[in-house]
């Protein structure tokens, strides 16, 4: 069937190249396209063809017909006088170009280089480790006891006995601790995994910004200063900043620190439960511990480290009140970015 489309479509062009008039080339397009020309019979007759090889035949049919209808138009504009080298209907160079759309960055991406650039201006070099982590890294040498309940399986995925996807960034200071030497002024961002049944505020898989800095003669002061110029740099100047006592096996004394709500700015709303402060992130000094397991004289250097989950950070900067919505990738949401 093929081989006789090919057939009359070489014919046709053949006929049409000859064709010395308008009239003939008239008979031309009757014989092929006209009612019962030999195209629109072959069209008409498709559905006899085998319904496996219809779709094949039918697209060459309809391309046939096309590549017959342009010379044919070809040909009786030349004939008519109006024949040009590049003829309007193949290429017009007025037409305005097609637009295409474009695509831009995961608003959770955005949000979590704005952290970074924020922290890069204050000094900071960038950090990564794997996702992939052993219980050493993502717990043990951050002074997690083997009994600690965040180990629990509820809530790491284990790949293995010691294998798990990381649970937090936090490991990251121990990579970097390892391998080079003090003083240390890093922010590592990344994905950590978490076992948890998904809701409007909790997802398995989220990411987190950690911080820490390690020199002679940090205090928490220190902390305290570089937190509230990085909150007042993302949020805005007014935003308050406090700190709670708080726990974390790798950090002491820990610390929670809020912000002042930033849609009510401290009066008292919905998001704030009407306290006029939100939770923004985990920090404190780094646990003599945890150098010890790096190797680093804890007599000489101090440092703090902070941890902050970039959904809950982009969730305040855009009022967006469900995790949920930067994952599902749909494009009315995404677009408001
Ligand atoms: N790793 C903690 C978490 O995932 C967050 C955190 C808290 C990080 C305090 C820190 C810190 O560096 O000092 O919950």
């Amino acid at each position: 069937m093929i081989d006789r489309l090919e057939a009359i479509q070489k014919e046709a062009h053949e006929a049409v190249q000859t064709a010395g008039d308008l009239k003939t080339l008239e008979d031309l397009r009757v014989k092929y396209l006209g009612k019962s020309g030999l195209v629109t019979e072959i069209l008409k007759g498709l559905g006899q063809v085998p319904a496996e090889t219809r779709p094949q035949v039918g697209k060459a049919c309809n391309e046939m017909k096309n590549k017959i209808t342009l010379q044919l138009d070809l040909k009786r504009e030349e004939l008519e006088g109006k024949g040009s080298v590049v003829t309007p209907r193949e290429w017009d160079p007025t037409l305005p170009g097609r637009v295409t759309p474009l695509g831009k960055t995961h608003p959770l991406t955005a949000v979590q280089k704005e952290i970074c650039d924020i922290f890069k201006g204050f000094g900071f070099d960038l950090a990564e480790g794997p996702d992939v982590e052993s219980d050493y890294y993502n717990f043990l040498a951050l002074n997690f006891p083997p009994d600690h309940p965040a180990r629990d399986a509820q809530d790491t995925f284990y790949l293995g006995r010691d294998v798990l996807m990381r649970t937090h960034t936090s490991p990251i200071q121990i990579h970097v601790m390892e391998k080079f030497k003090p003083p240390h002024k890093f922010v590592a961002p990344g994905r950590v995994y978490r076992h948890e049944a998904i809701d409007a505020t909790h997802h398995h898989l989220f990411h987190q910004v950690e911080g820490f800095l390690v020199d002679e003669g940090i205090h928490f002061g220190h902390l305290k200063g570089i937190l509230d110029s990085f909150i007042k740099k993302f949020f805005g100047p007014r935003i308050k900043t406090r700190f709670r006592p708080s726990f974390f096996p790798f950090t002491e004394p820990s610390a929670e620190m809020d912000i002042s709500c930033v849609f009510c700015e401290g009066k008292g709303c919905r998001i704030c439960k009407q306290s006029g402060w939100v939770e923004m992130m985990g920090c404190g000094m780094i646990d003599p511990a945890v150098f010890k397991n790096c190797g680093i004289d804890s007599e000489k250097w101090t440092g703090f480290a902070f941890g902050m989950g970039v959904e809950r950070v982009a969730m305040f900067k855009y009022d967006v009140d469900d995790i949920r919505l930067f994952y599902q990738n749909d494009l009315r949401f995404l677009k408001q970015f």
